[in-house]
């Protein structure tokens, strides 16, 4: 894992948005997982003003709360044209969000991996990461092989989430959500943390043993993955002078 420590989450999005930047002037047709919450905004925000051509841009979201219609205010196909799709000129036929409002989920799910598959695969998989680590919606004790599926969401998610609803009630308790298994195939995952409140679900997917218990520790197995952080996120990190170190040591070739 490449752990990158930046001042603040401002500085660290802008360095996370050349990554991507250059993933899609370098492959017009480039095929990106996409990720929700409060973290990501930011990175959108900066990819929208970067006036990129996103004509031939495929992507698929992690993940969908069950129940709720695209047009709902806390829906993730909302949330994600609101914040990025209808800035930019992606086609809509390149658009994959998990249907909340599927009637046969297992069958829907399935479909969702082949489409996956017959895209080519992921080429850089976005996440976020939960309190508990959870990544997409894959809450702890979730199989690190597991494929899109439903899950169940912990109280401690509903709760976190809670901030974009009206009330904890109206957060719905069950979701679709790329596995484990998906994301690691992903040829290259980036993660953003900042913020206290994640500081300790970073230092176990970073340092900790590999567990189900947190989810984002799988990622210790993926040959590619970038890890941007704030002083925050990164406050419980034993080896944070190591990556600072690293960082500051890339070989030009390797800088964003
Ligand atoms: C939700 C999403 C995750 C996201 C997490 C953290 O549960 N399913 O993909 O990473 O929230 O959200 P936030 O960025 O708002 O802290």
């Amino acid at each position: 894992m490449e752990i990158i420590i930046q001042a603040n989450a401002a500085v660290a999005n802008g360095v996370a948005a050349r990554l991507f930047a250059k993933a899609i002037r370098r492959n017009a047709g480039a095929v990106l997982g996409l990720a929700t919450g409060g973290t990501p905004l930011a990175l959108y925000r900066e990819l929208i003003a970067m006036k990129l051509d996103w004509r031939k841009i495929v992507t698929f979201n992690l993940d969908e709360y069950v129940g709720l219609a695209p047009d709902h205010s806390q829906s993730y196909h909302y949330f994600m044209w609101e914040n990025l799709f209808r800035h930019v000129n992606i086609a809509k036929k390149n658009v994959h969000i998990p249907d909340g409002l599927a009637k046969d989920i297992p069958k829907f799910c399935a479909k969702y991996e082949k489409q996956i598959h017959a895209a080519g695969g992921i080429d850089l998989q976005l996440l976020g990461i939960g309190t508990d680590g959870h990544i997409g919606f894959n809450e702890p004790t979730s199989s690190l092989a597991s494929r899109t599926r439903i899950k169940t969401l912990t109280p401690q998610t509903r709760k976190d989430n809670a901030r974009f609803f009206g009330s904890e009630a109206e957060v719905p308790h069950h979701c679709i959500t790329m596995g484990i298994g998906t994301i690691m195939e992903a040829r290259h995952c980036v993660m953003l943390a900042f913020g206290k409140n994640k500081a300790r679900a970073i230092a176990e997917t970073v340092e900790g043993p590999v567990t189900s218990m947190n989810p984002a520790s799988a990622l210790q197995l993926h040959p590619r993955v970038t890890v941007f952080l704030d002083e925050d996120s990164a406050s419980e990190l034993k080896l944070s002078d190591y990556y600072r170190w690293v960082y500051d040591n890339k070989p030009d070739w390797q800088k964003f």
